[in-house]
């Protein structure tokens, strides 16, 4: 085969099938966790296996693993498709799927043990963050290498989301991961004190607005197209949607940090941010959405469109809550409480793991000769169950937690407290276990998908993988 004249989807392929492996394992972590907390008998006495360090497992695997997967599968795909070029570096490609995977075994062994910098969603120890500097480095060399050697005249702007979300998670995750090494497994922050703390989550939230937006968001714009067969709907919306919400989320960090040591004038402005913010998530939402203009009857029998624009009602509704949750007297109930938990997974589950499903969907028998998946009627049956364990899971977490924070809050006329804490948590109870049900009931559709990718890939070989010799037109 001569490489030259086709595009590689080798590196795709393998990502597609990783992320699907990562969500089973990840979203499993999530189930157990979601467990303990109901019926913390489940910590089984056993350091490795207790919900302190299983936490970060799960967030590690689903945002790391499978969502990290799902954005090196369709990024590489996209890139080449839209650029009628093949990859840059086929080497440079291998090596970050290979070490992509090794940082992934490292978290997993690293992360039970104990080992952990105790920084949210930056837990892995310096030796793990420099591989990852590594193979990021080596990501955007393939990624915009491929840019350059383009075929086409302009940059679809999908590839301007991609290309955003890779410059900037190299300088958060290189700026919040500065720390000077003591031991092979231990070290200590560059930071200190409330700066410590600033940076962490001008990471945490610029993690959130571009590992798990900006990418999805690429996703968005290609596979929405391409699966309604429509054009976006509006390509000046598009560009106005992509510096809108770059040029905003950078500033909007301190809503985490709320009633803290942090200035107070800085968490006004990371308030205000937040609720601009809005406007451009809604644009994008809108733009996504209308995009089936014409085609919504394709709706109701095409499954992987339903997971595609059903991921966008969720992206909406959480980009509406996020910025109510930023308001500091919503933030002062909200904050500690299962709401933040519920705002979390309905941007999670609902948007990222809804638009990355639907994507990969989409790539799986393209890639493996087929002309769609082993059984069309699995991925409704996917849909469907993910969707009202996505329900179930956040309309507890919001009552949960709406509870809770008043719960705290209650006190008597004499100026004690109206409710002991342990009588918050016996009244979390019934909202924990429906939780743990709508988990299993997320988890039970990723595992349909995985037998389903199995039976699809099995014997598959990659079609359509020639790259067309006319250039100028979008594939
Ligand atoms: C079967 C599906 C899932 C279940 C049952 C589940 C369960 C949980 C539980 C129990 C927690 C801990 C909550 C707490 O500390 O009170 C958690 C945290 C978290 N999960 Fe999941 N999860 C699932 C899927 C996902 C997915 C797919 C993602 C991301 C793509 C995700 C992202 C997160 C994040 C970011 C946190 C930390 C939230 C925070 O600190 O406020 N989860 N999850
Ligand atoms: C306009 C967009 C958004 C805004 C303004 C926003 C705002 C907020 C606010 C105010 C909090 C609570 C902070 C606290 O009390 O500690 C929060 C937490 C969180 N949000 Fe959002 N949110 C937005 C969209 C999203 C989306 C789409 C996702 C997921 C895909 C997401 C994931 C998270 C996570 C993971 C946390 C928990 C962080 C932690 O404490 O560990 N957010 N967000």
């Amino acid at each position: 085969m001569d490489t030259a004249l086709n595009y590689n989807y080798r590196v795709v392929k393998q990502f597609a099938i990783a992320t699907v492996v990562w969500g089973v394992v990840g979203m499993l972590v999530g189930v157990i966790i979601a467990a303990q907390l109901a019926w913390p008998a489940l910590n089984f006495d056993t350091a490795w296996l207790t919900y302190g360090r299983l936490r970060p497992l799960h967030t590690n695997a689903v945002i790391f693993a499978f969502g990290g997967c799902a954005l090196f599968a369709t990024s590489y795909y996209v890139v080449q498709r839209t650029c009628q070029v093949r990859l840059f570096s086929d080497t440079l490609a291998s090596f970050t799927f290979w070490g992509w995977q090794l940082v992934i075994v490292a978290a997993a062994v690293s992360l039970p043990l104990g080992y952990t910098s105790g920084k949210e969603y930056a837990e892995l120890e310096w030796p793990i963050d420099i591989l990852i500097a590594l193979v990021w480095v080596s990501y955007a060399v393939v990624f915009f290498g491929t840019l350059i050697k383009r075929k086409t005249s302009h940059i679809y702007v999908a590839n301007w989301f991609y290309g955003a979300f890779i410059l900037t998670v190299a300088v958060l995750h290189i700026v919040n991961s500065a720390a000077m090494p003591a031991t092979m497994t231990k070290s200590y922050s560059a930071y200190t004190g409330v700066q410590d703390a600033m940076i962490q989550w001008w990471y945490g939230h610029n993690a959130v607005g571009f590992f798990l937006t900006a990418g999805f968001l690429g996703m968005m714009y290609y596979f929405i197209p391409k699966q309604a067969e429509r054009p976006v709907f509006s390509y000046r919306l598009s560009i106005v949607h992509f510096w809108a919400l770059i040029f905003t989320y950078m500033w909007a960090g301190p809503h985490h940090l709320h009633y803290t040591a942090l200035p107070d004038w800085a968490q006004s402005l990371g308030m205000v941010f937040s609720l601009i913010l809005l406007a451009p998530s809604w644009g994008g939402m809108i733009n996504g959405i209308m995009t089936l203009s014409g085609a919504w009857h394709k709706l109701r029998s095409d499954p992987i469109l339903k997971f595609l624009v059903v991921s966008l009602s969720f992206y909406g509704m959480s980009t509406f809550e996020g910025p109510m949750m930023s308001i500091k007297t919503v933030n002062a109930l909200s904050h500690y409480t299962d709401w933040t938990v519920g705002h979390v997974h309905s941007g999670a589950l609902g948007w990222v793991g809804l638009v990355s499903m639907g994507s990969i969907y989409y790539l799986i028998p393209r890639l493996s000769g087929k002309k769609e998946m082993w059984s069309v009627k699995l991925i409704e049956w996917h849909f469907w169950t993910a969707t009202i364990g996505i329900v179930l899971y956040i309309a507890s977490m919001w009552i949960a937690g709406v509870m809770q924070g008043l719960m705290w809050r209650a006190v008597n006329t004499d100026g004690t407290l109206t409710y002991t804490f342990v009588e918050g948590v016996k009244a979390t109870f019934p909202y924990y276990v429906i939780r743990v049900s709508g988990g299993a009931l997320y988890l039970g559709g990723m595992l349909m998908m995985a037998f389903n990718v199995f039976k699809t890939v099995i014997d598959g070989q990659a079609v359509d993988a020639r790259i067309p010799v006319a250039t100028g037109a979008h594939a």
